[in-house]
């Protein structure tokens, strides 16, 4: 290995840039040629490839979205495509890629080492979807910024006392909406991986309700439905008066945290010592606080699952 390309892909997370700074430092630190390529896969194939020095990564690992920039390429998708991309790596010498980003970038990176261009993956998206690792970059952020969100709106749903619906992001994976139910003290957690019987919010909604609570808050995951469908239904079932706040994009931007910063440098040194170590097809991970490594055909071939204690506790906790 002499020269190295590293990219982001599909939707951009907070701690990209800490992933990119780590992966150029510690290639250059091996003596490495680091290479930035922009725009995804997409732009592998037309060839926005730029060489990156130690200075091309300053003063980015506080900053959120990626300097790469991001794409969801289709076009990738076929083998025309993956060609051309191979072509551009010949054509500038690039004998390895680190890719980061979520399953759709990991496809793309087991179609490359498929045919025979070696890739490691990092895990890079709010969604914290992803086999084989604890975390994913960028899902601490997004989570922080939820809470920071559910506490203000709580602010106003006790002093108006409504139920408020917060739709969070999460298409096929609950855990953003889950952990942040859990933080933030949520009545109902609604998410992709698990049904809710609507009778079921309803009467948790009225109970609170004659109990004497204020408010009520319900996170719900953009994958079970629209939040405004749910403040309907559920205005009109409870009586209650109900708002609903979509928060969309702002979950994907800001400052990285601290936890994104350090995950996403560890992850960035690992995936360079792995290309040196020969390996390819490989995510690198975090569990239990240790670095670990997958095949990326395992970790695609599994279902991300939801933790099941953590979601029995937010009911016995919304009683
Ligand atoms: O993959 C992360 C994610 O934020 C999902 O939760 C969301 O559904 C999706 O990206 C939206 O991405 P975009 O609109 O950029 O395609």
């Amino acid at each position: 290995m002499k020269r190295i390309g590293v990219l982001t892909s599909g939707g951009d997370a907070p701690g990209m840039n800490a992933a990119i700074r780590a992966v150029v430092r510690k290639g250059i630190y091996n003596n490495l040629e680091m290479y930035g390529i922009k725009y995804g896969f997409q732009g592998l194939m037309q060839g926005h490839i730029e060489k990156m020095d130690i200075g091309s990564v300053g003063d980015i690992i506080q900053r959120g979205g990626t300097i790469l920039f991001s794409a969801r390429s289709d076009d990738f998708k076929t083998e025309e495509g993956q060609q051309k991309a191979i072509e551009q790596l010949k054509k500038y010498g690039i004998d390895g890629l680190v890719i980061i980003g979520g399953d759709g970038s990991f496809r793309g990176a087991q179609a490359l080492t498929a045919k025979g261009f070696p890739c490691i993956g990092i895990p890079g998206t709010i969604d914290n979807d992803i086999n084989g690792t604890d975390f994913t970059i960028g899902f601490d952020t997004a989570l922080n910024t939820i809470i920071e969100a559910i506490d203000k709106i709580r602010d106003t749903a006790t002093s108006h006392e409504r139920t408020y619906i917060i739709e969070v992001m999460g298409r096929d994976a609950g855990d953003l909406a889950l952990w942040a139910g859990l933080a933030g003290g949520a009545e109902s957690i609604l998410i992709p991986e698990k049904k809710e019987d609507f009778d079921n919010i309803v009467n948790r909604l009225k109970r609170g309700h004659e109990r004497g609570k204020k408010h009520s808050i319900i996170l719900l995951a953009e994958g079970v439905g629209s939040g405004f469908d749910y403040g309907d239904r559920i205005q009109e079932e409870t009586k209650l008066e109900t708002r609903v706040t979509v928060l969309g994009y702002i979950q994907r931007g800001g400052s990285p945290t601290a936890t994104d910063r350090v995950l996403a440098s560890r992850l960035g040194a690992k995936a360079i010592e792995l290309l040196m170590e020969g390996k390819a097809g490989i995510m690198v991970g975090i569990e239990h606080n240790q670095l670990v490594s997958y095949p990326i055909s395992e970790i695609l071939q599994k279902e991300s699952t939801v933790n099941e204690e953590m979601y029995r506790l937010s009911k016995e906790l919304s009683i």
